[in-house]
């Protein structure tokens, strides 16, 4: 294939002084490309201003027409998008591949949904008055978006933008501009119009946010990153009392009942846990086992584990990929080291990847407690901590003893339990029986620490569009 990053960014994106792109599988440089001080940023987000009456006054079916032409422009350059995610965020190609399909669902989604912004004529509540509501775009909106999932992060907030009749303008993370570049230059050759949709490397990505929480033009933020980072947008976005979405951190605990299918749960394991090398905010973080499938689980999880091989995922199919960069190498290694320090136990004997990459071995460690650190922290790394518990009571006190509520794992053949589970668990998505839960059909946020909005299905919509009550009297 011809190098994706030529093939896909416009030729304006590049700068040989500007950041450079490492590939944390190897080290080496894929490409150098331009960022933006806070006054180019000003700039652009003034035009992004500039251009959204235009086309919010567009049709409905006009804008649903450019998201579809948009969509098909990443279909027909699936491979290259994947290749090009690959090579800047050491993820396997497959599970590019896979994030490929799934951004691409978010602007497919919500081409359809540009087509529902329904008012609503409500009855009335006197006579000759007739009570409706519009609902309009929010206006200019900006994202800041992670390095974790360099392109569906970005469509699942900038398809709704514009299927609402908004613009948008996109901080992409240091370490993956290029996937988020890409994206752009398809949406352009689609049809979008350029000042529309931009995405902005920025010199300083400080300086990037406290731009788009101060700049009175931008109407809503949305964000994908840490509750740390978070709370700083929220409270400097107070000022202006701008709309925000926050997806932030979780601590997802995956609770396995004695009546479990176990195989299945291993499998849910091994997909929640260790896809991305454990880099999602929705990866399972801590693994509650009943006490009378505890030893049959670990057993069959450790097993599952030292077989896992750890390799450069563009040269080794079905391998776990690198970390991000070496610093979360050092994290993940410190959260293992203190939790075995605290007295938990290293069961797996998992691979070291090549030492020359950003790698960390895949680990499951038996005997953690509740009152460990490491039951605590978001990992953000392929390492499984498991809790062994006694009763539902007692698993759903530790699952929701956590300031987070992102996303919550139950494995249990018990259809009422699997209700007083759902129900219980304080957190924005459930999964029961099923590790995988993403789609851009349903709702995906979190709730207390993990943030607010919903990005996919018909809410994702709504987190674009405020609604506006006219009343018509004099009837
Ligand atoms: C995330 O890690 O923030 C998103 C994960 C997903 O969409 O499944």
């Amino acid at each position: 294939m011809t190098n994706p990053v030529h093939h896909l960014l416009h030729p304006d994106a590049f700068d040989a002084a500007g950041l450079a792109v490492t590939n944390p599988a190897d080290g080496s440089i894929v490409a150098t490309v331009r960022r933006y001080d806070v006054a180019a940023l000003t700039a652009i987000v003034e035009s992004a201003d500039a251009a959204r009456h235009a086309w919010a006054a567009r049709t409905a079916k006009e804008r649903s027409d450019v998201l579809r032409a948009w969509f098909n422009a990443m279909v027909e350059n699936a491979e290259a998008l994947a290749l090009l995610m690959t090579l800047e965020s050491g993820k396997p190609l497959e599970e590019s591949r896979g994030e490929v399909r799934y951004g691409a669902g978010y602007i497919e989604w919500f081409s359809e949904e540009a087509r529902r912004a329904y008012g609503e004529v409500i009855p009335s509540f006197a006579p000759g008055k007739r009570v409706l509501t519009l609902r309009q775009p929010v206006g200019t909106c900006a994202a800041i978006t992670p390095w974790n999932f360099p392109l569906a992060m970005i469509t699942r907030k900038v398809a709704p933008a514009l299927a609402a009749g908004c613009s948008i303008v996109v901080k992409p993370a240091e370490a993956t501009p290029l996937s988020a570049l890409a994206l752009e230059a398809l949406a352009h050759r689609a049809g979008v119009p350029r000042d529309l949709f931009r995405v902005a490397p920025a010199v300083r990505s400080s300086e990037a946010g406290d731009l788009f929480c101060s700049h009175p033009l931008v109407r809503k933020i949305s964000f994908t990153g840490s509750t740390e980072v978070g709370k700083v947008i929220m409270a400097k976005a107070a000022a202006q009392v701008k709309r925000l979405s926050l997806e932030l951190g979780g601590n997802a605990p995956f609770v396995v009942f004695d009546d479990a299918d176990i195989a299945r749960a291993v499998d849910g394991a091994m997909a929640s846990r260790f896809r991305n090398a454990g880099q999602t905010c929705v990866c399972a973080n801590r693994f509650l086992v009943q006490d009378g499938v505890h030893d049959a689980f670990v057993a069959a999880l450790t097993a599952r584990v030292d077989a896992l091989r750890v390799a450069d995922g563009q040269a080794v199919p079905g391998a776990m990929g690198s970390l991000i960069d070496g610093k979360a190498v050092t994290r993940v290694a410190g959260l293992v080291e203190a939790a075995v320090g605290e007295g938990a136990r290293e069961v797996s004997h998992g691979h070291d990847g090549p030492a020359r990459g950003a790698f960390h071995r895949p680990v499951v460690l038996a005997g953690v407690t509740p009152a460990m650190a490491i039951a605590h922290e978001e990992i953000f790394g392929p390492v499984a901590p498991v809790i062994r518990f006694t009763d539902e009571a007692d698993a759903l006190r530790i699952a929701n003893d956590t300031p987070f509520g992102l996303a919550a794992y139950v494995y249990t053949a018990d259809v009422a339990r699997q209700w007083r589970m759902m129900e219980g668990l304080e957190y924005g998505m459930v999964g029961v029986n099923d590790g995988l839960i993403s789609s851009e059909v349903a709702p995906f946020g979190g709730v207390k620490e993990s943030g607010f909005g919903r990005e996919g299905s018909s809410h994702g919509l709504a987190d674009y569009m405020s609604i506006k009550y006219c009343l018509v009297g004099g009837l």
